[in-house]
């Protein structure tokens, strides 16, 4: 069992999580709509998350950094509560989430993939429609592919 779990402010991991998770043929699940559907709440229990096999993780840069509530999602984890991580996201620039998310699965023992899928994101007036429908596609053959064992 594969899971894809998120965290969007305004939308745009959104859409690269449903597309990632059609490509992992799971469904989508907010951090904020986990458990009792509170960030507090699915830190404390991660009780939607069950054992899986590959976590994909979405995850947005905001000044620089993660979404805080995906981090205490993460920090919740259950050693070993994941055969294997892999990162995709959304921002305005260049910077993914990989090197933030990195040391704190793995000092839960799940390793992280270095393979991320990364595309801009619509921020203000830059990157307007991002990410598109090429970046959908794109996101959903990435999953596919790391499904497929080909990444
Ligand atoms: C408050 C805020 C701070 C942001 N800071 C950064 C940043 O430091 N670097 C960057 O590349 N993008 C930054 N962005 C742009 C977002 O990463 C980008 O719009 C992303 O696609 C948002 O994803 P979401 O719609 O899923 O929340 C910021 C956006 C907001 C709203």
């Amino acid at each position: 069992m594969n899971a894809v779990i998120y965290v969007s402010k305004g939308g745009n991991t959104r859409k690269l999580a449903d597309a990632v998770a059609k490509g992992a043929g799971v469904k989508a699940q907010s951090v904020a709509g986990t458990a009792a559907g509170t960030a507090a709440a699915a830190a404390d229990g991660t009780a939607n998350l069950a054992q899986v096999d590959i976590l994909f993780i979405g995850a947005s840069i905001y000044a620089g950094k993660i979404n805080k509530d995906l981090r205490q999602f993460l920090q919740a984890l259950k050693e070993k509560q994941a055969a294997k991580a892999v990162v995709f996201g959304t921002s305005a620039g260049g910077k993914n989430a990989l090197a933030e998310i990195k040391p704190v699965l793995e000092s839960r023992g799940i390793p992280v993939s270095p393979e991320v899928f990364h595309c801009k994101g619509s921020f203000l007036c830059v990157n307007s429609g991002r990410p598109n429908a090429e970046d959908l596609a794109q996101a959903e053959e990435f999953a596919r592919r790391v499904c497929n064992g080909g990444l």
